[in-house]
C-alpha cells in the first residue's frame, strides 16, 4: 500500500474521473478528503469509498467560492492533521461560439474550471509549505491544447490551467511542492455523455453517433478512455517513482493530440 498514512483532497469526486481517482488512491491506501457541489451524488461515493478504507470525508462545496474552498480545506487539515495530495479536478463543460455565450456563462466556466484550480491551490499551498512537500496534479483537457470548435469559454479555462500548473510548478519546486497536469482526451463519464449529446443536438445526430464518428475519425487507438485510465497517471504521478517529475504536461488521450 504506497499511500498509506498519505491524504488526498479530490475535488469533483462524486462522478466520473474524480471518483475513479478517489477510489484508486484509497484502494491504495490513502485518506480521502472529497468535495464535489452536487450534494446528491456524496451517498454513492461514500457507499463505493467504504470498500476500501474507513478514513476519508466527502462534502459538497463550490471550488469556485473562496470561502467554500477554504472551509473544506480546514476542515481536511482537522481531520487528518496533513495534506499530501492536491487533485484539481472538478470542472464544467461549456458548448457554443463565442457570441453566444453570455457573460454569465463566460464566468460560470472560468470561474469553477480556472479560478477553482487557483483557489484549492491557494488553499492547500500553506500546509504542504509547512509540512515540507507535496503534489498537486491539475486536470486539464486535451481542449487546453488546442483550440475546438464551439469552444472557447472551455478550451481557454483549460489552455489557462496548462500555464497555472507551469507557474505553480516553478515557483514552488523549491519547497519539494511538485505540480503537473493531466490532459484527458475522451473519457467515458457523463460529462463526455452531456457533451456529445449536445453537439448531437446541434447536428441532428445522437450523442453515440457524434462520438462513434469522432472516435473512428480522431483517436489513433480507436476507442474512449476509462476513468480508470486516468487514475493510473493520477497515481503514478502522486507516487515516488514520479519524484522528479514537475510542470509536465501529460495527455492521457489514446494519441488524440499527437498530430493531424
Ligand atoms: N470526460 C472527458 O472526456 C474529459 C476530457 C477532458 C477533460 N475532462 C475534465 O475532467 C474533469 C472531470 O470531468 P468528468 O468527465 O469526470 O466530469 P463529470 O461531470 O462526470 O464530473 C465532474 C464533477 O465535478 C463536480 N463539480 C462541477 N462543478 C463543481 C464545483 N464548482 N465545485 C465542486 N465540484 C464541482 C460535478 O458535480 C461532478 O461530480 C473536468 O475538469 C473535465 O473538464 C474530462
Amino acid at each position: 500500500m504506497r499511500f498509506q498514512g498519505k491524504v488526498a483532497v479530490i475535488s469533483g469526486a462524486g462522478s466520473g474521473i474524480g471518483k475513479a481517482c478517489a477510489l484508486r488512491l484509497a484502494q491504495e491506501g490513502c485518506r480521502i478528503a472529497a468535495l464535489d457541489i452536487n450534494s446528491d451524488s456524496i451517498p454513492e461515493l461514500k457507499k463505493e469509498l467504504s470498500a476500501y478504507s474507513r478514513d476519508f470525508f466527502c462534502r459538497e462545496g463550490d471550488i469556485s467560492k473562496a470561502e467554500s474552498v477554504n472551509s473544506f480545506v480546514l476542515e481536511t487539515v482537522k481531520q487528518f492533521g496533513r495534506i499530501d495530495f492536491l487533485f484539481n479536478n472538478a470542472g464544467v463543460e461549456f458548448i457554443s461560439a463565442l457570441e453566444e455565450t453570455s457573460e454569465e456563462d463566460w464566468e460560470h466556466v472560468q470561474g469553477t474550471n480556472m479560478k477553482g484550480t487557483f483557489l484549492m491551490s491557494k488553499a492547500v499551498l500553506p500546509y504542504m509549505k509547512a509540512q515540507g512537500g507535496g503534489v498537486i496534479v491539475n486536470n486539464a483537457s486535451d481542449a487546453g491544447l488546442r483550440g475546438i470548435r464551439l469552444n472557447a469559454a472551455y478550451s481557454s479555462s483549460k489552455a489557462g490551467i496548462i500555464h497555472l500548473t507551469r507557474s505553480m510548478a516553478l515557483d514552488y519546486g523549491k519547497y519539494n511542492i511538485r505540480c503537473n497536469c493531466i490532459c484527458p482526451g475522451c473519457i467515458k463519464t457523463p460529462l463526455c455523455q452531456r457533451f456529445n449529446a449536445e453537439v448531437g443536438a446541434l447536428e441532428g445526430k445522437t450523442g453515440e453517433e457524434v462520438l462513434n464518428e469522432f472516435v473512428k475519425a480522431n483517436i489513433p487507438m480507436q476507442r474512449v478512455g476509462m476513468p480508470e485510465e486516468v487514475a493510473a497517471v493520477l497515481a503514478f504521478l502522486c507516487s515516488d517513482d514520479a519524484r522528479y517529475i514537475s510542470g509536465a504536461i501529460i495527455p492521457v488521450d489514446g494519441g488524440l493530440t499527437a498530430g493531424m
